[in-house]
């Protein structure tokens, strides 16, 4: 069976990248992304590419070549499902806020909401293809939904028919385009050949032939929350061994160095920071850690819970050394903050380590002048749940500080940013953050004045020249 037609439900950081660069390398392979959001879809279709909603190095150019060809973005759910011979699922598939499993399990109700919508409007033969990161057996309800369904929508029609496939998506925001144009593999679980060597028909356009895995269903559907879990375990391994090194005189930079040569352990995912953000490392750890408790497996299931709590503690950490080095107290006081993003290259703000440790700061009355290159300020509002307020030009404080409240502002600049501040705390590794002029900057807050390197990006030398007291992640020699 040749791929000719592809709906993908979901136009938000995965669906959207993900199929324009199928659109981009598939040139006989018709795309269409559909969402329920308007705006969202509007956004994807505008003239002006640097107003796509997902902002990643790379994918303007992608979408440029494709869109109006062969990808397409639409509201038209139905219209794309029956139209196409595989729908992709990549909806969002986030922590359960209220029931059963609240705060652990997955809340699959778009999910179902796609499979039933497929079930409603598809035609012919349809694979349908879980994109989405699932709990494992997800693909068991998705079936039984589409098995309900297999009557013909139109009285002489032969009946529908349905197959489900399993193929999690690895990109990293930042890196997605890369990520896709080369992925270090794709995996796809199914059950019969003919779907499997469907989609495997698709990728093998560009992924080469050995890079392309295939499983049954349910390893695939539990290989991608594994896979989060072991990169998120060394995040937190490392910045465990980032507190230790802080006590010891070690250097985690130097300790990373020393472990990531041994060829087992290896140099990626060993940089220490402010803890992992996104929308998927904590979401997908917790809903493994309520799988195992389901399929009684406690031990297991705290293991796994572990490497979440030290990534908490890590990010209240930070805001807690911010204010015992400000003589115990941050109210009132100017602080910078450099990025928001949860990581550089992206202006995805989900779960950002910036969240929890402004919140922190809020809550000690700070007054946050927030600098991030992609963030927008209504974002951080929603973010922080809290407006922005400008502080008075005369007095330099807001309402707010004056009654010993947090507040908090959009900076358009750096300098903006750190003018009047006591600390910097640079919390996203965008580039421009690793060549500051401190000279220059170190003139611009009010003494003494510390910058707080949760990234370490900054140049421990010119930052120390400058006059400035430093805190490394994880430099034990400060
Ligand atoms: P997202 O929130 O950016 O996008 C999801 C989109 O789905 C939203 O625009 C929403 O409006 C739309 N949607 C919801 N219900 C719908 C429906 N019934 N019909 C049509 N559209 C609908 O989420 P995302 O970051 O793209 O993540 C999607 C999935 O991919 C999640 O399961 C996530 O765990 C997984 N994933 C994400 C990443 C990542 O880097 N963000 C990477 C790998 C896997
Ligand atoms: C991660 C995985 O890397 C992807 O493979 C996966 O597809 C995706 O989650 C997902 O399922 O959503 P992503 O969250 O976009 O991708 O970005 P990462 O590069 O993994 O970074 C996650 C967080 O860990 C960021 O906050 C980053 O700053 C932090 N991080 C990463 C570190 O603190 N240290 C490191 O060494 C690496």
């Amino acid at each position: 069976m040749t791929i000719q037609r592809i709906c993908c439900m979901g136009a938000g950081y995965v669906g959207g990248p993900t199929m324009a660069v199928i659109a981009d390398r598939c040139l006989d392979v018709q795309v269409t992304v559909v969402d329920l959001n308007e705006q969202r879809i509007a956004a994807w279709n505008d003239a002006d590419l640097s107003r796509l909603p997902v902002y990643e190095p790379g994918l303007d150019a992608v979408v440029d070549r494709a869109r109006g060809r062969n990808l397409h973005f639409s509201t038209d759910v139905d219209g794309a499902i029956a139209d196409a011979d595989m729908v992709f699922i990549s909806v969002n598939t986030p922590t359960k806020a209220r029931g059963l499993g609240a705060g652990q399990a997955s809340d699959l109700r778009w999910v179902e909401a796609c499979a039933r919508q497929v079930a409603k409007s598809a035609r012919g033969h349809t694979i349908v293809v879980e994109k989405s990161t699932l709990p494992v057996r997800t693909a068991e309800a998705i079936r039984t939904i589409l098995e309900a369904a297999q009557a013909p929508l139109a009285e002489g029609e032969a009946p529908r028919t349905f197959a489900v496939l399993s193929n999690p998506e690895f990109l990293a925001e930042g890196t997605a385009i890369r990520d896709l144009e080369t992925p270090d593999r794709v995996l796809i679980g199914g059950e019969d050949d003919s779907s499997i060597d469907a989609l495997a028909g698709v990728y093998g356009q560009w992924v080469p032939g050995e890079r392309i895995l295939r499983t049954n269903l349910w390893s695939s559907e539990l290989s991608k929350l594994t896979a989060n879990a072991f990169l998120a375990q060394r995040i937190s391994s490392i910045n465990s061994v980032a507190a230790l090194c802080e006590n010891t005189g070690a250097d985690v930079r130097e300790v990373a160095r020393a472990i990531g040569t041994d060829s087992r352990i290896g140099p990626k995912f060993l940089q220490s920071g402010p803890g992992f953000g996104g929308s998927c490392f904590q979401k997908d750890i917790l809903n493994l850690v309520y799988l195992c408790r389901h399929f009684g497996l406690p031990e297991v299931a705290d293991y796994w819970e572990s490497v979440v709590h030290l990534n908490t503690w890590q990010q209240h950490r930070i805001s807690r050394l911010v204010v015992q080095r400000l003589f115990g107290t941050v109210t009132g006081k100017r602080l910078a903050i450099l990025g928001f993003a949860f990581k550089a290259d992206t202006n995805d703000t989900r779960e950002a380590p910036a969240i929890r440790i402004a919140h922190d700061l809020l809550e000690e009355g700070a007054q946050l002048a927030i600098h991030d290159p992609k963030v927008e300020s209504a974002q951080i509002s929603r973010d922080l749940r809290q407006d922005a307020e400008v502080p008075d030009a005369g007095t330099g404080m807001t309402a707010k500080t004056l009654s010993g409240q947090g507040a908090w502002w959009a900076a358009g600049s750096v300098e903006q940013a750190v003018a009047g501040a006591d600390a910097v705390l640079i919390l996203t590794e965008w580039t421009q953050y690793r060549t500051l002029d401190w000279k220059d900057l170190s003139a611009r807050m009010r003494r003494p004045a510390w910058v707080f390197d949760a990234r370490a990006v900054a140049d421990p030398n010119q930052v120390r020249a400058a006059g400035l007291t430093l805190w490394r992640v994880g430099d034990g020699a400060q």
